[in-house]
C-alpha cells in the first residue's frame, strides 16, 4: 500500500468485540495504523437500521473504541471517530441519493438476501426491510467519498459496498465533472474464519463467542467449553480440525505452533491439557491490552477525548468536501 494514498474504514458497534474481530479485523487495522495514515471510525449511523436501543449503540462503541485504543492503535497516524460525530455525513449521503439509480440498491446482497427470504417463506418481498437497510450502500459511500478515500480495506463480506461507492462516484463525476476519486476494496489477506465454541464461525449471531476483554476467569470458562470430538488423551488428534488449535495459532510463535501441532499428532495430550495450554497462552497475550481496555473503559472521558479530537480532524476534510459538493450541485 502506497503511503501517500488515504486509507479508510470503519467497524459497526453492534456487539462486545470477541476474538474472532480481533483476528480478522481489528489487529489488521492496529496494524495497519503503524504505517499509514487511516481514517478509521465507529459506524454507528450504520448501526441504526438494526439496533433501536441508543444505550447499546453507546456502549458497543466505547467497546469497540477502547480495543483498539487499548490494542496500541497508533493515534497520529489513525484518525479515530464516532461517525455520527460527522454531520456532513448525512449531507453527502442525502445529496448522493440524487445521482444512485435505485436498481442498484436492488442489487446490494444484504437487500437481496431479505427478498429471498421473504419471497421463500411467502412473505411481501419488503417485510422487514426499512429504508436504513435499502440506503445502507449510500451512506457508505458517503462515508468513502466524504474523506477522498483512495483503498478501503474491508473483508469479503463488504466487496460490494465498496464497489457501489466507485459506481456512486463514477455517476457523480459523470455529471457535475471529475470530483470524487475512485476507491479501490483491499481484502484483508485471509487470516481464515476462527471458530467459535461449538466449532462454527465465531459470531454474536451463534452465541459462540468469546469475548475479546474478557476478565481471566471468565475466559478460561469460555475455553473449556469448547466443543471437541471424544478422542481419548492417547488418540493422536487432528490439529488442523480443532477449534483449539486453529485459536492457538493466532496467538503464539511460530516455534510453539510447530510444538502444539506435535502433541495434537503424537498423541497423549488430552483436551483438557491442550484446553489449559491455550487458555494460558491467550490470557498471557491479552492481559496488558485487557489492563488498558478496563482502565479506558472506566474512565470513558479519556475515549470521548480520542474520539472528538478525531471528530475534529475529520471535519476538516468533511466541510471541504461537502462544500465542493454544493458548489457543484446547487452553484
Ligand atoms: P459477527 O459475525 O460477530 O457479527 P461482524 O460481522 O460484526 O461479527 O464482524 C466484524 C469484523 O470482524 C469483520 O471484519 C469480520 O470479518 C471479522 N470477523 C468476525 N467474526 C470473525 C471470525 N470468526 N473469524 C475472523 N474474522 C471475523
Ligand atoms: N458496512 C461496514 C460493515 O458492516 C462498516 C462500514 C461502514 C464501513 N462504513 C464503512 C467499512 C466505510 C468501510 C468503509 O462492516
Amino acid at each position: 500500500m502506497a503511503d501517500d494514498k488515504i486509507v479508510l474504514t470503519g467497524i459497526k458497534p453492534t456487539g462486545t468485540p470477541h476474538i474472532g474481530n480481533y483476528i480478522g479485523a481489528l489487529k489488521p487495522l492496529v496494524e495497519m495504523s503503524k504505517n499509514h495514515k487511516t481514517f478509521m471510525f465507529i459506524a454507528d449511523l450504520h448501526a441504526l437500521n438494526t439496533m433501536h436501543d441508543p444505550k447499546e449503540i453507546k456502549q458497543y462503541t466505547y467497546e469497540m473504541a477502547a480495543s483498539l485504543i487499548a490494542m496500541g492503535l497508533n493515534l497520529d497516524n489513525a484518525v479515530l471517530f464516532r461517525q455520527s460525530d460527522i454531520n456532513e455525513i448525512y449531507q453527502l449521503s442525502n445529496f448522493l441519493m440524487n445521482v444512485t439509480p435505485k436498481g442498484l440498491m436492488n442489487r446490494a446482497h444484504s437487500y437481496k438476501a431479505m427478498v429471498e427470504k421473504n419471497t421463500e417463506s411467502g412473505a411481501d418481498v419488503d417485510a422487514g426491510v426499512n429504508m436504513g437497510l435499502y440506503t445502507y450502500p449510500v451512506l457508505m459511500a458517503a462515508d468513502i467519498l466524504l474523506y477522498n478515500s483512495d483503498i478501503v480495506p474491508v473483508g469479503k463480506d463488504q466487496k460490494q459496498h465498496v464497489e457501489f461507492a466507485r459506481d456512486i462516484a463514477g455517476y457523480f463525476n459523470n455529471i457535475y465533472g471529475e470530483t470524487f476519486k475512485l476507491p479501490e476494496p483491499v481484502i484483508g489477506e485471509e487470516s481464515g474464519t476462527i471458530p467459535g465454541l461449538d466449532g462454527r464461525k465465531m459470531s454474536k449471531s451463534y452465541d459462540n463467542t468469546i469475548p475479546l476483554f474478557a476478565p481471566s476467569n471468565e475466559l478460561k470458562k469460555k475455553i473449556m467449553r469448547i466443543i471437541t470430538d471424544s478422542k481419548t488423551p492417547e488418540e493422536s488428534k487432528n490439529p488442523d480440525e480443532s477449534t483449539i488449535f486453529q485459536m492457538y495459532k493466532h496467538f503464539a510463535n511460530e516455534k510453539e505452533i510447530a510444538e502444539f501441532r506435535k502433541m495434537f499428532l503424537d498423541g497423549g495430550m488430552g483436551y483438557g491439557t491442550a484446553k489449559t495450554i491455550l487458555f494460558e497462552k491467550i490470557d498471557s497475550v491479552l492481559t496488558p491490552e485487557r489492563t488498558e481496555y478496563e482502565r479506558l473503559m472506566a474512565n470513558k472521558n479519556e475515549i470521548d477525548a480520542i474520539l472528538n479530537t478525531g471528530a475534529e480532524r475529520a471535519r476538516i476534510v468533511a466541510a471541504k468536501t461537502i462544500s465542493k459538493v454544493k458548489k457543484k450541485m446547487l452553484g
